[in-house]
């Protein structure tokens, strides 16, 4: 068990909130609780309590004196395919010089080149891979993840993928949800037999995945050239019958039914939706559903962004993951993800940091342990260089601000 730990001269403890289970909703969003010139003391492992720095900290042996340093909670992640057997980097190339990301999936590359790959692939290595990604994220502020399969597309390869995810979730310092992707794209035998693909994923994936306790969630890409609603729907039923909860990949490519039937099946989360009606929103306003936006995504391929400021207009409880991927974003940077949010959709710094920390931990289901500053959570932390406001970390894109980070309320080596 971790000792006691007291963060003293605190520039500001920062998303501090008494009590923080549910979601900050639209326009709320734009107020972020802080505490300026402050002691924090964690003991064991938890954010036990905080005080200004006029008032006397309890005492404590092992201490960090901070000044001019910020504590924020750790980024949640809700949204990464962070297992994956290779780079895709002449994809990139192709697409540097003319093509789009729909046309290579169409010539078979995309998802069906890291499903080939994925084939090859040991558990020993998608698990030293995976394992380097995470280290990676959680040096930029990453203090919680969701991790899909999908780049299996067969049985076999999709149950490794998951048990990868599994072995992750039992040597990690940060907690980890896991989610079942198989329809991710249709694999090239069942091209011409959607039919076919949909029973093996309905009959022999979700029963066994469901038996062997291999995931949290079950997620569909509903998207125009990927899965119908139709088909997601019947998807998304099997796994609700085998106690797998819904999330959504949808709107990514145009309007193509994934928000309605995500509403419909009561999705924990609807993620992506670059493209958004009013009618869409006005559904997603019925419903407790947290709506994802992925800037990383948007940004590397050169789509639109999701519609923020109408979202959050529509006082809907709006987040924001990384969708780390070797296809669409390769990067799982949380600041750089408040740096995308912030220019390219118009988000305030607060908002920003509201969407990536209570906001996702609410899409995960761990609020209560995770998120926010609070008593009684568990002490994820980062703790920046010094900076001068909030806004230093979105406005210096590229830098790295992340100085320390604290996990399960011990400052973390990798
Ligand atoms: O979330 N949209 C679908 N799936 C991933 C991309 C997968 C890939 O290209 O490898 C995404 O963007
Ligand atoms: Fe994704």
């Amino acid at each position: 068990m971790a000792k006691d730990l007291l963060l003293t001269y605190c520039k500001a403890l920062v998303q501090l909130r008494p009590q923080a289970e549910a979601p900050v909703y639209g326009r709320e969003m734009a107020e972020l609780p802080m505490l300026e010139n402050a002691w924090l003391l964690i003991r064991e492992g938890l954010i036990h309590s905080y005080g200004s720095i006029d008032q006397e900290p309890p005492p404590c042996d092992n201490q960090l004196n901070i000044s001019g340093r910020m504590v924020f909670p750790s980024f949640v992640d809700s949204h990464t395919h962070l297992v994956f057997a290779a780079t895709r980097e002449a994809e990139f190339v192709d697409r540097i010089n003319g093509l789009s990301y729909e046309e290579i999936a169409k010539r078979g590359g995309g998802i069906l080149n890291s499903a080939r790959h994925m084939a090859q692939a040991s558990e020993e290595e998608l698990f030293e891979q995976a394992w380097q990604r995470l280290q990676e994220v959680i040096a930029t502020g990453t203090g919680a993840i969701e991790i899909k399969s999908g780049y299996g597309l067969s049985t076999d390869s999709e149950l490794k993928m998951l048990r990868v995810i599994k072995e992750i979730r039992k040597s990690s310092p940060i907690p980890v949800k896991a989610t079942f992707l198989g329809a991710h794209a249709f694999p090239s035998q069942y091209k011409n037999d959607h039919e076919g693909y949909i029973k093996e994923i309905i009959t022999q994936m979700i029963p066994q995945i469901a038996k062997e306790g291999l995931a949290d969630y079950c997620d569909v890409f509903c998207d125009r050239g990927f899965f119908s609603p139709e088909e997601t729907d019947r998807i998304l039923k099997a796994a609700l019958d085998h106690g797998l909860k819904p999330r959504l990949h949808a709107n990514e490519l145009g309007h193509t039914g994934g928000v309605q039937v995500g509403v419909n099946r009561k999705a924990v989360s609807i993620d992506h939706l670059e493209y958004l009606s009013s009618e869409e929103i006005e559904l997603l306003k019925n419903s407790p559903c947290i709506p994802t936006g992925l800037p990383g995504t948007a940004f590397f391929l050169g789509i639109p962004y999701p519609d923020a400021r109408a979202m959050m207009a529509a006082n809907l409880p709006l987040a924001l993951a990384s969708d780390y991927n070797p296809g669409s974003c390769p990067s799982g940077n949380m600041p750089f993800v408040l740096s995308l949010a912030c220019l390219r959709m118009k988000m305030t710094p607060e908002e920003a940091i509201n969407a990536t920390t209570l906001n996702t931990a609410c899409a995960l289901e761990i609020q209560q342990q995770y998120g926010s500053i609070s008593p009684g959570k568990v002490a994820n932390l980062w703790i920046s260089k010094p900076i001068g406001s909030i806004a230093r970390i979105p406005y210096s894109f590229g830098s790295n601000l992340v100085d320390q980070v604290i996990l399960n309320g011990e400052v973390y080596k990798a």
